[in-house]
């Protein structure tokens, strides 16, 4: 028998001197394995009964650039843990809610979408920019860092007098940082030397389109979009959408051939994107 002191494959028992320690390198292979799925089933029992800490980045929202940043920015949602006796609320249920009083689908709640339900009382408090509609956005903060119970830990909220998102500036933002990697994007050669910067440029692309997506309601209706949808509001912010959805799809596709190494499809798709970009911008932009 080897020495106690022997650190490697002895399970020894630390806390009762009664049970003798088990040499795992002179247990039978079926008995070691059986050893190990029951650590693996005790940890996984442990883990499951643990308290859960839920993070704001696992609860917010998909879409819009600026959320997460923002939100890890101000410290929203960390660990709850240390944010014991101020119970937090997920928010994206709520706010998923909410957003059904959309009812021309510009994507903000306006104080008549709202009626006269309970939403009502808050409507103005939830109104960060005092514009007379609540964005997903507004919502989001307000549930999570304005209401009672959702509020974040005192020295982390947001100013009174915080700078308002500006919407349109965001839309552009987004857009014009699409544009500077697609611009890269008609250049590369799409081969191992340019593998990396075609794989960062790509996602720029995405990244810039996403956050874009985000704030279309706050682009100005094109003259060509005001002939094809006139004051048909929701069918102009869904094709909008979709036209936004189809060049996202187009440089997903970009993105997979660039990591496969197919440099003729990066080629192709890049000049599709290209195409999407152009077509989009005939009917939306002015
Ligand atoms: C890869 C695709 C795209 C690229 C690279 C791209 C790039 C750009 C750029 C560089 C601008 C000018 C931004 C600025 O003023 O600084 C712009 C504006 C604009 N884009 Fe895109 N775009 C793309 C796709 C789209 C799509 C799919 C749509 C609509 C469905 C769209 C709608 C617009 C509109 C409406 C503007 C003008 C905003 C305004 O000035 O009022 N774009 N885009």
């Amino acid at each position: 028998m080897k020495s106690s002191s022997s650190r490697s494959g002895v399970l020894r028992a630390r806390t009762h001197p009664s049970i003798t320690p088990i040499d795992i390198r002179r247990v039978s292979m079926p008995f070691r394995t059986t050893l190990t799925v029951l650590a693996a089933l005790t940890a996984a029992l442990l883990m499951a009964t643990a308290p859960r800490v839920v993070t704001a980045a696992q609860d917010a929202p998909s879409g819009g650039e600026s959320r997460d940043d923002d939100r890890s920015r101000r410290g929203v949602g960390q660990d709850r843990g240390q944010n014991r006796g101020n119970r937090q609320i997920d928010p994206a249920p709520l706010v998923a809610r909410m957003m059904q009083s959309d009812a021309d689908g510009d994507g903000r709640i306006s104080r008549a979408e709202v009626g006269r339900g309970r939403f009502a009382d808050l409507f103005d408090e939830a109104d960060a920019d005092k514009d007379g509609y609540v964005t997903e956005r507004e919502m989001t903060v307000f549930l999570t860092e304005r209401r009672p119970g959702g509020a974040a830990p005192r020295g982390e909220r947001p100013a009174d007098d915080a700078a308002p998102v500006d919407s349109k500036a965001a839309f552009d933002k987004g857009m014009a940082e699409s544009g500077r990697a697609l611009r890269g994007l008609r250049r590369t050669p799409f081969d191992e030397t340019s593998f990396d910067r075609d794989l960062t440029s790509v996602i720029r692309v995405q990244d810039g389109l996403l956050a874009a997506r985000g704030h279309v309601g706050s682009v100005p209706m094109s003259d060509a979009a005001k002939e094809k949808f006139g004051t048909d509001r929701r069918a102009y912010l869904r094709s909008f959408q979709a036209h936004m959805a189809k060049s996202l799809v187009t440089s997903f596709q970009l993105e997979i051939a660039i990591l496969e190494g197919d440099s003729s499809k990066a080629k192709e798709l890049t000049d599709a994107l290209v195409g999407d970009r152009n077509g989009s911008h005939d009917l939306f932009e002015n």
